[in-house]
């Protein structure tokens, strides 16, 4: 914006300063495997906006679940389209990110001043699946309701503190539409807060930080 609106706003909001660190920012020659970052921001944001889109007709209830996932697929327009968009980007996005930390670890990109980057990305990685984990219960087949059975059984295999863990999760000894509520909480309140919040601080310490140069031989 290089008209007189513009001027007036950046003497007020400076937003010039920020526009400039963030997309006139200087990168070393790198190459596309670079890009692993910015594909896994993009599934990110289709995931948002898809994910929110299939609450307006999700009911997240033992009796509405499954038929609410039904009439999406089948009488929403679109509908099919939509989930199919969550669904595929949901696996799309946990591919991306390990494929992302990959380049991140084959590059050293986690070595000094990027430590809390990496950090950012360990647990962005374990909400990611998390994402996976609780989205999976919410169709509530058959599918849906067994592979959680198994999931919360596993997670409730530690010694001491297993059985809570499992009680946690559950919502209660067994599968019930407490977990059935507790999971949708999770997929769409909880984890997205998290979410956004680590991806606010990991993008701002790759533009704090710089992005690191391809390593050369014996660097
Ligand atoms: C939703 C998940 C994630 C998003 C949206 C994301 C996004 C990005 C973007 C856009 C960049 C800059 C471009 C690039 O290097 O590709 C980046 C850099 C980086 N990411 Fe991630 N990332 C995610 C997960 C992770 C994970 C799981 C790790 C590692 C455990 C990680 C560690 C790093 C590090 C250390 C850098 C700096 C690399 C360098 O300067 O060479 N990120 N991330």
């Amino acid at each position: 914006m290089g008209t007189k609106l513009g001027s007036w706003l950046d003497e007020r909001l400076g937003w010039r300063q920020v526009w400039d660190a963030i997309f006139l920012r200087k990168i070393p020659k790198v190459n596309w495997f670079y890009t692993l970052g910015s594909a896994s921001l993009f599934v990110t944001v289709n995931q948002l906006i898809t994910g929110i889109l299939l609450t307006i007709y999700y009911v997240p209830t033992p009796d509405h679940a499954y038929d609410s996932v039904m009439f999406i697929t089948t009488q929403v327009p679109a509908g099919w389209l939509i989930r199919g968009l969550h669904h595929w980007g949901a696996s799309a996005m946990v591919i991306l990110v390990i494929l992302h930390m990959l380049r991140v670890i084959l590059y050293g990109g986690y070595k000094y001043p990027r430590e809390v980057t990496w950090f950012t990305g360990v647990i962005l990685l374990i909400v990611v699946i998390g994402f996976g984990f609780s989205g999976y219960l919410l169709p509530w087949d058959q599918k849906a309701y067994w592979a959680t059975t198994v999931g919360t059984r596993i997670a409730g295999t530690p010694p001491i503190i297993g059985d809570w863990i499992l009680r946690i999760m559950r919502g209660g000894e067994e599968l019930s539409a407490v977990t059935l509520a507790r999971f949708f909480g999770g997929h769409v309140w909880i984890l997205p807060s998290i979410l956004l919040l680590l991806i606010g601080i990991h993008l701002y310490l790759v533009i704090r930080n710089g992005i690191s140069a391809v390593p050369k031989r014996g660097e």
